[in-house]
This record gives C-alpha cells, structure tokens and sequence, in this order.
C-alpha cells in the first residue's frame, strides 16, 4: 500500500469542532473592527519577492531566512506572503487610494507563510487578522487601535493581557539609537552570534530582537531608545500614552520593544497574554507606526499605523472545549418507516427556510439511534415522523430541555418552531 502523505510540517489543518472556536473569534473581529470604521480588503497571497525585501527590510530575520520564496514559471521571484502590511500599502499606491480618501481604514485577515521554527503558538502557516490606517499623524489612533484591541480580548475573555508599548523613533531620532547601540555592544561584538555580528554594521536595531538567549542576555543593559528620542517623537508617544490613559487602558512602557520589521517608526506595540497553552508564544498581537513605508515603496507621504494579531494563539487562549462553540441543531427530525423518510426532507426544507437549522439522518436507522444522534448534537427540539402522523398530517414535537412532546398539525410546525426558537 501507499504511504499515506502527511501535511508539510508547521501547516496544520483546521478540523471541525475546533473551526467553530475559530469562526466565533474571527466573528466577533471583524464585527468589533468594523464597529470602529474599518473595511474589508483581501490581497493575493502571492506577491513580487521585492515587495517583502523592500517593505520589511533586507536584514530582518523575516526576508533573510523565512520566506517561501520561488521563482514563477516566467522566471519571476514570487513570495508568499509573509505578513500583510506590505500588501496593503502596495495595494494604497497602485489603487492611488490618497485620492479618492484623505484617510483609510481596512482590515484584512488570512494566511500568512513563515519558514520559522516550529513550536506550540508558532508555524509557518498561520492567520492573522489585522488593520491598517492611513492618512492620520495623531497618537489617538494607534492608541484607539490598542483600546479596541483591548475590548476585543476582554470581551471573549482572554485573561493576564498586558499591553507594552514603546517609541522606536522617527527616521531623524535613529542614526542617534544605532549610534548608541553600536558603543554599546562593540566592546563585545565577537561574542554575538554570526548574525548579529553583520547587524552591528547592517542594521543594529535588529540586535534587539535576535533569538539567541545569549544574545538577549548580552542585550538586556543596551541603552533604551526613549533615551533618544528628539522633541517631536517625544511629544507623539507622549499623546500616544495620554490616549491610552483617557482610554483607561492599562499599559507598560517597555524601551526594548523594537519589533521584527524594519519599516516601523514612532509607536510600537504588542499585547501578551499569560496562559500555559502559548508555550513561549506570549505575543498575541504586535503593530505598531509606518510613516515612511508608502512613501519609501513609491507613494505619497502618507501615516500610517496597524497591527496584525495570531489567530491560532488568540484561539489557544480562549477558555472552554471547541465543542462548546459549535451551533446546535434547533431541531432534529426522526422518522419511521419509508414514507416518513421520503416525507421529512420536505418538513426540514421549510424549517430550514424559516432560519432553523435542521438536522436529520439519511440513513435508514432505527429511532432509537436517530434519537441518540440529536441527544449527541445537542438539539434542542425532536419531530417524530411516523406512519400515524403522515396519515393524521401531524408531527411529534418534542422539547429535549424539557422532555415534554406535543402533536402539532403539519402545516403549523414552521411556525410554532420558529416562535419557539426566536427565529
Ligand atoms: P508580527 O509581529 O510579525 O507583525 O506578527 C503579528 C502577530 O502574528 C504576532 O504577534 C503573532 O501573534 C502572530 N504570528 C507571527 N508569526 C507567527 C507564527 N509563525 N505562528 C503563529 N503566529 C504568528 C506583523 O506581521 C505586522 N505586519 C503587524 C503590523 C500590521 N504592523 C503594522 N501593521
């Protein structure tokens, strides 16, 4: 026999029950961030591999080594894509959105492809769900961005959610932070890892964020980036804080918190979460502000600010079994006998019209085992259909709640379902 062929390591198939955990979250995303003025937009999954290398930056760990990158049967290299925000912007340029809106909204959600280690919380194929906001300088955004994530947690009740937040500066306050980084950490530049010892020349700031613990540890004393902030930056992240505070969002301010892209300027943020399920994934969302990336890809001078969240670790932390998220059936429906069979289809196909969901069984079983199968699905309602209601033109109407049963004429069980159910 043939060896039965696996998923590819790290991209992991979304079984039911689990999709209805996921499809609850993803729900009650988009409603929140529509709530606050943002609207869909879906770009493809593949784009030019210069877009990614341009857009994040040449020496992030992204575009260094954890792109799929190919090249297309025309010779072109292709990328899948690794993150979303690069695709937008793209998107606002070739569609000169700036002209239609002098400020834009959206929000986007779907796969996204990191050739990363793998790790509970961490794959190379996952979701985000993220927003992007162009056309607005003031701190209140990004600050009602990290208050409408705030809702969004609370509200399916993610819990120990902590919001760090911190200035990675503007394009004039970094030749001061590198130039601080670089004092700091010459004196033991050998001792770092290969990587971080071309960063030191390439793109300190990356220093920051390396994954080797000894780098990290060699890290913790660098200088913090607040500390060279010029006056304007000060004054953004300032307003960004007072925001979060009118707000009553609580927040931390953490001066190490640089993030893994290179195209951020001014604020940037992540919210962690405590839970066992994460692993070491605490990190359940980071964005932060992107001034100079519309511009630097060949538009207008344009602010802008977003965030993209992890679905698969928003969904590792909500409480409770997949199961407990999935819909139950409104009704179940049981039939005796060919007749009844041939005669429910009929029954479910207008309840079904009336909004109920319906359940029946196909094959022919007993009733004792159709009534197990609605007693598995947790309906809420059973309709026995048997020979003496066929000839009566009645159904059994049994409520599984309350294990009471009534007979109702056939042409009124729409309705007094609906009613029942408050549809
Ligand atoms: P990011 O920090 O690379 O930022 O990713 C954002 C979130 O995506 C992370 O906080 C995490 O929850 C989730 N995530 C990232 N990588 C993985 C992975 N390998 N497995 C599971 N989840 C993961 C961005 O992507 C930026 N585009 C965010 C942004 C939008 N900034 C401005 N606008």
């Amino acid at each position: 026999m043939a060896e039965p062929l696996k998923s590819v390591r790290g991209m992991n198939d979304l079984l039911p029950p689990d999709s209805a955990k996921w499809h609850y979250f993803e729900s009650r995303c988009r409603e929140l961030f529509t709530r606050y003025g943002y609207q869909e937009i879906r770009t493809p999954i593949l784009e030019s591999t210069a877009l990614f290398s341009r857009g994040i930056g040449e020496s992030t760990d992204i575009v260094e080594k954890e792109m799929y990158t190919f090249r297309d049967l025309s010779d072109r290299p292709m990328t899948m894509r690794p993150e979303g925000t690069a695709a937008c912007v793209r998107a606002y340029i070739q569609h000169s959105i700036h002209k239609h809106e002098p400020v834009t909204r959206w929000f986007y959600s779907g796969p996204m492809f990191r050739y990363e280690r793998v790790q509970k919380g961490r794959y190379r194929q996952f979701y985000q769900l993220g927003v992007e906001a162009y056309g607005v300088a003031e701190a209140t955004v990004e600050a009602e961005q990290i208050a409408m994530l705030y809702e969004l947690y609370g509200s399916v009740g993610i819990e120990g959610l902590e919001v760090l937040i911190n200035s990675v500066g503007s394009g004039e306050d970094r030749p001061r932070y590198r130039q601080a980084l670089v004092e700091f950490a010459t004196p033991f530049a050998s001792q770092l890892c290969g990587d971080c010892q071309r960063r030191l020349t390439s793109n300190p700031l990356r220093l920051l964020d390396c994954k080797v613990e000894r780098d990290r540890e060699r890290m913790k004393d660098a200088p913090s980036v607040l500390g060279s902030l010029g006056e304007e930056s000060r004054a953004h992240f300032q307003s960004a804080t007072q925001a979060l505070d009118a707000l009553g969002v609580p927040y931390t301010i953490a001066p190490k918190l640089v993030r893994g892209l290179d195209y951020y300027t001014g604020t940037v943020f992540e919210i962690t979460a405590k839970a066992e399920a994460l692993g070491n994934q605490s990190t359940i969302v980071a964005g932060g502000r992107y001034d100079g990336l519309v511009e630097s890809l060949g538009g207008p001078s344009t602010p802008a600010v977003g965030f993209a969240l992890g679905v698969e670790r928003a969904v590792l932390t909500l409480s409770g079994e997949a199961e407990d998220y999935r819909n139950k059936p409104h009704v179940f429906i049981v039939s005796r006998g060919e007749q009844a069979a041939a005669a429910k289809l009929g029954v479910a196909a207008e309840l079904r019209q009336a909004g109920l969901y319906v359940e029946l069984e196909h094959r022919p079983t007993s009733m004792k085992s159709q009534f197990k199968r609605a007693d598995k699905l947790g309906a809420q309602f059973v309709i026995t259909i048997g020979d003496d209601e066929i000839a009566n033109n009645t159904v059994q109407l049994k409520d599984m709640n309350e294990r009471s049963e009534q007979s109702v004429p056939r042409d009124r069980v729409g309705h007094t379902l609906a009613a029942l159910c408050g549809e």
